[in-house]
């Protein structure tokens, strides 16, 4: 079954988000199989943020991604990863479409909320990077039938 990660950011956290951004995951029919609430060390920022090293943000985001807690997940569905992109919306707030989580609730680039993997591997790697096997269960939500035909 195809799993994404999902990180919502320090700002999401301060602005007391978790909850609804949670959520929207929840009422559009994924499961969450993995959630924690971690202070990210600078090697685990810098290894996931590793494909922008080269970038000038690259310093800024993992000064920021480190400045306080984070809520980690694993979500599980059909499509999930493509899917909680578009759920999560464009990388800049001000022009994500509203009904988006970042068009909704941001303002500022470097203030976009929420971090979706990109793609299926990024998605294996993110999720290895992130969580132990311990810290993710497998289960069936009793609602399936009322999911999937
Ligand atoms: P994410 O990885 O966090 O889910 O976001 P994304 O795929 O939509 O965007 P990406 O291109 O991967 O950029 C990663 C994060 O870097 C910050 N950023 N700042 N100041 C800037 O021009 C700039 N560009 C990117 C954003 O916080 C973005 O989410
Ligand atoms: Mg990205």
């Amino acid at each position: 079954m195809e799993r994404t990660f999902i990180a919502i950011k320090p700002d999401g956290v301060q602005r007391a988000l978790v909850g609804q951004i949670i959520s929207r995951f929840e009422t559009k029919g994924f499961t969450l199989v993995g959630l924690k609430l971690i202070k990210v060390s600078r090697e685990l920022a810098e290894q996931h943020y590793d494909v922008h090293r080269e970038r000038p943000f690259f310093a800024g985001l993992v000064d920021f991604i480190t400045s306080g807690p984070v809520a980690a997940m694993v979500w599980e569905g059909d499509g999930v990863v493509a899917s909680a992109r578009k759920l999560i919306g464009a990388t800049n707030p001000l022009t994500a479409e509203p009904g988006t989580i970042r068009g909704d609730f941001g303002v500022n680039i470097g203030r976009n909320l929420i971090h979706g993997s990109d793609a299926i591997e990024t998605a294996q790697r993110e999720i290895a990077l992130w969580f132990t096997n311990e810290e993710l269960i497998s289960w069936e939500p009793r609602i399936k039938p009322w999911l999937h035909e």
